[in-house]
């Protein structure tokens, strides 16, 4: 059975991925879903245009991935595509933010896409793809959005080594790095601690687009995919800029 495994399905960009993926050509027998919201999970099935399990699971708990590797082992599939697009953040001032939801960010951002990673190598072949859901925010460090930024630049070096690694398999692997997205959960998430943080979100795109761009990216086997012009912009500024100079930037843009 060839599948596809998308993780953060029950919103935003996660849902997205579930529906654009289904309505392939190349579709997968099943898509699996993943998050912790089961009825979120179950109306996937609603957009969807090819069989959605859904498998309610905490990606910061290590026994979820028990499951899921014991779920690997009695159904032997064929992970044609994985998608790790949970993730989530929190902005304010560093005291202000709390050990717990410190660690729950790199618990969910980095460990959980790694481990699952590795969970699903065994059951890929040639051309499967695995997309890593990253962020502009792994350019560089963004003050108010410390640990987040820094998680976001962990797993794009993660998948830029991985990306490598597998060209001999023939598996792609793709770091995707939108700029801001509305119409998901993301941006009242990372508000909780501190709404004024970051005051504005410009030129932010939408979930279709974004997952569009990612997946022709992945196709194309691209190590980083920036969706759009203003992520292109920010990969490139990043790059010529040091970061002595983006950081305090940054620091009195968001201020604005
Ligand atoms: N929106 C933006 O501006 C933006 C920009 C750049 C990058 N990104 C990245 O894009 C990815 C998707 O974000 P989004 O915008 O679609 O946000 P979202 O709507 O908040 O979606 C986040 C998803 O992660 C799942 N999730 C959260 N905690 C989880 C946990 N402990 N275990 C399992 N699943 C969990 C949520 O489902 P449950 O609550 O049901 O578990 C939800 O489905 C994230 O990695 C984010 O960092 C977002």
């Amino acid at each position: 059975m060839d599948i596809a495994i998308v993780t953060g399905a029950s919103s935003g960009l996660g849902r997205e991925f579930v529906r654009q993926i289904s309505q392939k050509k190349e579709a997968p027998d099943e898509i699996w879903a993943v998050a912790r919201r089961i009825e979120r999970l179950e109306e996937l099935s609603d957009i969807a245009e090819c069989t959605v399990r859904a498998i309610p699971l905490d990606l910061t708990k290590k026994e979820s991935f028990d499951s899921l590797e014991k779920l690997f082992t009695s159904e032997n599939p064929t992970i044609k595509i994985l998608v790790n697009a949970a993730g989530f953040g929190r902005m304010g001032k560093n005291e202000d933010i709390s050990r717990k939801e410190d660690e729950g960010i790199i618990d969910l951002n980095c460990r959980a896409s790694v481990s699952l990673t590795d969970a699903a190598l065994p059951y890929m072949k040639k051309k499967s793809r695995i997309l890593q859901i990253c962020s502009v925010a792994a350019f560089q460090p963004l003050t108010g959005l410390n640990t987040y930024a820094a998680s976001k630049a962990f797993l794009m070096s993660h998948a830029k080594a991985l990306h490598y690694e597998l060209i001999r398999y023939g598996i792609n692997v793709t770091a995707v790095c939108p700029f801001w997205i509305r119409e998901t959960e993301f941006i009242t998430g990372i508000k909780k601690t501190d709404e004024r943080a970051v005051k504005h979100f410009p030129f932010y795109s939408k979930p279709p687009f974004v997952v569009r761009w990612a997946l022709r990216d992945s196709r194309f086997n691209l190590w980083v995919s920036t969706p759009g012009p203003v992520a292109t912009i920010m990969r490139i500024f990043s790059k010529i800029t040091p970061h002595f100079i983006i950081v305090p930037l940054w620091d009195i843009m968001r201020r604005i």
